[in-house]
């Protein structure tokens, strides 16, 4: 078995997974939604400090398996580097404590094997990651042959919405609230540019629309924002950010059709961006496949999942060598 922990944004996660049929034996989650949701995003500070309360309190409740772990594996990276200390120093002392080798994940890896959790893998299949912290279209060949294809010049999916959420004081994280909202709106009532339209390149910006759903904002506040206001622009910023993706994504299907694709990330669970993405895959053949909606956004089930394929091909990390790193220029 593997213990595995994931701290890397605002989520304290600990799961135990069988390495021989990939069965999850434990899994439980802490989110911060509530505490950080005053401030309209997330404090790295309190995440850390939520951290120190509530990984030890979810170990307590594996100490039943410790003897049968072969292996502690910890995200070491992309995220918040004072959250992933956190799970690090965890898998650090247990490691050395039980005298079992450290296996550092990589998080983006995580939300990809969350398509494999209790399950084989699939190769190849081309993945759309969106999150809270990530917009990229990822080429997976193997556990180690992953090619970034293309990403965000500057805000994710999941942050644009948490940021609009924010302008209209609805509340952390945007996404759900949004999504929500949005059923009660007119799409059509605003008319925000698509990013990046004209541009032959596959790649993502999100900064734009933020800003224009903002002043959009503040011209309504100037004539009194009601409820339906809120309801319109929730439904015509989210067909504008889930046409933008669409944009890009027929590109890159029209110059070669993937056979498998793959939504993941916790932003994957919109259902706007979901049924486009279903309909495009169905015109070109292409298999689709999403995870579990509890594996979209971050856990440490997935990163178990992961660790169970590095176990088996010896990547492990000395206690002197694993550190974080917030940024990846690569997978
Ligand atoms: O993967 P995740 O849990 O954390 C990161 O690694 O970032 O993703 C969280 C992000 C947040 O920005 C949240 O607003 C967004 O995913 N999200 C959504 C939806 N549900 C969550 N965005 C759009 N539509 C949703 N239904
Ligand atoms: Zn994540």
């Amino acid at each position: 078995m593997i213990l595995s922990i994931e701290s890397s944004c605002d989520d304290s996660s600990i799961a135990i997974t069988n390495i021989e049929d990939k069965k999850l034996i434990y899994h439980k989650k802490i989110s911060q939604e509530l505490q950080h949701s005053v401030y309209g995003g997330v404090v790295p500070e309190l995440a850390a400090r939520l951290h120190v309360e509530a990984l030890p309190k979810i170990l307590q409740e594996c100490e039943e398996y410790f003897p049968k772990l072969k292996a502690i594996a910890v995200t070491n990276a992309p995220g918040l580097a004072v959250t992933l200390m956190e799970g690090l120093t965890m898998a650090k002392a247990l490691s050395i404590s039980l005298d079992i080798p450290l296996i550092a994940v990589n998080h983006l890896k995580g939300h990809i094997y969350s398509l494999f959790i209790e399950k084989d893998e699939i190769f190849p299949i081309t993945t759309l990651l969106v999150s809270g912290g990530h917009t990229q279209i990822i080429d997976v060949q193997s556990l180690e042959n992953m090619k970034i294809i293309a990403s965000s010049m500057d805000d994710s999916f999941g942050e644009s919405f948490d940021k609009v959420s924010k302008m209209l004081n609805l509340g952390y994280p945007g996404g759900p609230i949004i999504q929500e909202y949005s059923l009660k709106g007119d799409e059509n009532t605003f008319d925000f540019p698509v990013p990046l339209r004209q541009s032959p390149k596959i790649e993502f910006s999100y900064s734009g629309l933020k800003n224009a759903v903002r002043l959009q904002i503040e011209k309504l506040e100037k004539e009194g924002l009601s409820q339906q206001d809120k309801y319109d622009v929730c439904a015509s910023f989210q067909k504008t950010a889930v046409a933008h993706i669409m944009q890009k994504l027929k590109k890159l299907f029209k110059q070669k059709s993937p056979k498998n694709f793959a939504i993941v990330g916790g932003a994957s669970a919109n259902i706007y961006l979901r049924n486009e993405i279903e309909n495009l895959c169905k015109k070109y053949n292409t298999k689709l496949y999403l995870s579990e909606l509890k594996y979209c956004s971050d856990n440490a089930a997935m990163i178990g999942r992961v660790a169970i394929e590095q176990y088996k091909i010896k990547d492990f990390i000395s206690i002197k060598d694993i550190g974080v790193q917030t940024r990846l220029k690569d997978m």
